[in-house]
């Protein structure tokens, strides 16, 4: 790595990378999890700044992360490496049987997942049409898009993508699977495109047209917010009182989810007087940054940084005794 947490074998640049490490707040003995490795930016960080007694588990669902991991820091006995979903954290004793200084989730698809044509995740670079991070998990794109009904495609494309054609692109592609199955990414984008009438802003970038809905088919065939509540639960139990945890999200619908689970651990609700006394709120967050963004420098070196939202909470609670 070099300053800064740029990988350059992988050509992958960690976002937000001194914001995470300052709130981890990385203590020499501490232990960490990484939860989505990635190409690992963001862990070398951390574990550049442990100690000898240090620990640092990685996880991630996708198995070419979890290769790069085992070549990076595999020897390395303050390394533990998982491969799955952070939702599963809580299986892992090695993740829950002591404590964790800092939890680290930097959601969605890694620089190399859409790179590579044949993971299946790009518009814009022709290849089968997948998108799924764990290539052994259920169904990839192309097999729910061959069995979904209409409804359920125009569902998806407008809780996951906010496409306002998303009813007009439904139509389309069942209307189109019918001669043909949809197998490959250019192929899905192009009937996509053709159904999404072009929105130019004056001074502002086109976004291609199967943007919305190639997010939102990505969400939808990696259960991606659902793991995202159930791993922020798991997080929170798998904290030490004054542990911190770090999430970078990357559109509205995962910082929504995350801003709220903050909130809901941290302030006390609006009281209702027509309704019987609850019990006192007991904090169990506090917030230590809420939604910091990319500066200039990091966006000019890395666009991809655009979109990020960086949310950093710690513990409250009296450790446990031994
Ligand atoms: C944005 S990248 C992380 C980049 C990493 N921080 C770095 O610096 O290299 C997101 C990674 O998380 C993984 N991922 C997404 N959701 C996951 C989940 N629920 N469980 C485990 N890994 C997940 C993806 O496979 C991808 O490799």
């Amino acid at each position: 790595m070099t300053a800064g947490g740029t990988d350059a074998m992988s050509g992958h640049l960690p976002v937000l990378y001194a914001q995470v490490l300052d709130g981890l707040r990385v203590r020499q003995d501490g232990r960490y999890l990484d939860g989505t490795f990635g190409r690992g930016g963001h862990a070398g960080g951390v574990l550049g700044q442990l100690g000898p007694d240090g620990r640092l588990l990685v996880m991630d669902k996708d198995p070419d992360a979890i290769a790069v991991a085992e070549a990076r820091f595999g020897s390395d006995p303050r390394v533990s490496i998982r491969r799955g979903s952070f939702a599963d954290l809580a299986t892992w004793d090695a993740a829950t049987e002591a404590p964790l200084d800092g939890l680290l989730f930097d959601l969605g698809v890694s620089s190399p997942q859409l790179d590579v044509a044949e993971r299946g995740f790009s518009f814009g670079k022709d290849g089968p049409l997948d998108m799924r991070m764990d290539p052994d998990a259920d169904e990839s794109a192309a097999e729910w898009i061959a069995r979904a009904d209409e409804a359920a495609i125009a569902d998806v494309l407008w809780t996951y993508g906010e496409e306002r054609m998303s009813r007009r692109i439904a139509r389309a592609i069942v209307a189109r699977r019918a001669e043909a199955p949809f197998l490959r990414t250019a192929d899905l984008a192009a009937v996509i495109a053709a159904n999404v009438p072009r929105r130019i802003k004056p001074g502002q970038k086109e976004t291609h047209p199967a943007t919305r809905s190639f997010q939102a088919i990505r969400i939808h065939v990696n259960r991606e917010l659902a793991d995202l509540e159930t791993g922020l639960d798991a997080a929170l139990d798998a904290l030490r009182p004054g542990g911190r945890l770090a999430v970078i999200s990357f559109h509205s619908l995962e910082d929504r989810i995350v801003k709220r689970f903050i909130a809901g651990h941290a302030k006390a609700p609006a009281g209702n007087r027509r309704l019987p006394e609850a019990a006192p709120f007991v904090p169990r967050l506090r917030i230590v940054a809420d939604a910091t963004r990319a500066d200039d420098a990091e966006l000019r070196a890395n666009p991809r940084a655009r979109s990020a939202v960086l949310r950093v909470a710690e513990k409250l609670g009296v450790e446990a005794a031994a």
